[in-house]
């Protein structure tokens, strides 16, 4: 008895939606093979990444004891968990494999859960990963395209829909960003200007995803409350975000917490020039840089 699936990595805090508004990416994710065996344990297969293999310690098996206790199944399980892409990116590495597990559970044991019931459970792992129930992760990831989150426990969010010439370019420096330390760097409180902004932008960004109008999602792409904070965490953001914004780029921000950044593209544009550029300006800093392009999906 065994069940495989793909979760994929996903973008949150797009522009002014910090803990709102998530996408997921195509290609890049965590394959999942959930298998039940004898007894109780819980035993991890990690391929691709350096994870904890104690199952306590795992957000993937936190959240799948969690979803199991809910429905009252004590049985093992053997996990095998294929990373595509590394964790503490800022592409939701843990909501790939929270959301994998209790999705691939829910199937084997037949639960018949809809997606949007999975979600706390997923939330669960996420919450040992970041320390936080944000789910601009573990709902796209979840759910697919574009998603809006409101609450988590339970959830309640929808999707948006989105210009499907749309494609996202993901740049990623290799420099260490910590979700949990990102977190610590805004503000508790925020003053009621800066509120009204950060609304009438997620206001004009939502307009121009789902009108498809690309000015519109390029000028309120903006956040208020967590990239001015954490940029600094970046080295050369500034520089990265204003050469992405000249190649015409429809809107740039931080993925997640980072460290990757990411900037939305018209589907055939050529991004080679762009990724050569940054590419040689991290190098001389000594920083090596990877690029993902894909669809968003
Ligand atoms: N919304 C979350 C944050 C995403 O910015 O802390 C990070 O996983």
């Amino acid at each position: 008895d065994s069940v495989k699936i793909f979760a994929p990595a996903s973008v949150s805090n797009v522009g002014p939606g910090f803990d709102i508004l998530g996408f997921a990416l195509e290609g890049i994710g965590d394959t999942i093979t959930l298998s039940k065996r004898n007894g109780q344990a819980y035993l991890i297969d990690a391929v691709g990444a350096d994870i904890p293999q104690d199952p306590e310690k795992n957000v993937a098996t936190v959240a799948l004891s969690s979803f199991c206790k809910e429905v009252g199944y004590h049985g093992g399980f053997l996990i095998r968990i294929e990373k595509s892409f590394t964790p503490g990116s800022g592409l939701g590495s843990s909501a790939s494999s929270a959301v994998g597990a209790v999705f691939a559970a829910n199937e084997l044991l037949n639960t018949g859960m809809t997606k949007e019931e999975l979600v706390p459970f997923a939330l669960d792992g996420e919450m040992l990963a970041s320390g936080h129930r944000h789910g601009d992760n573990v709902a796209p990831c979840m759910l697919g395209g574009f998603v809006a989150v409101k609450s988590c426990d339970p959830f309640d969010g929808f999707q948006i829909s989105y210009p499907k010439a749309l494609k996202v370019l993901i740049l990623f420096p290799d420099v260490l960003v910590k979700t949990v330390e990102a977190r610590g760097l805004l503000p508790r409180e925020v003053p009621m200007a800066q509120a009204i902004e950060q609304a009438a932008n997620m206001a004009g960004l939502i307009n121009g995803l789902t009108t498809a109008n690309y000015q519109m999602i390029r000028k309120y792409m903006k956040d208020q409350l967590a990239q001015p904070y954490r940029k600094k965490l970046i080295p050369g953001y500034d520089d990265v975000e204003t050469v992405c914004l000249e190649n015409e780029a429809i809107g740039f921000n931080i993925s997640g917490s980072g460290p990757a950044m990411f900037a939305f593209f018209k589907a055939d544009q050529n991004l080679e020039p762009l990724k050569k550029w940054v590419k040689d300006f991290y190098e001389a800093k000594g920083i090596a840089c990877r690029f993902y392009e894909s669809a968003i999906n």
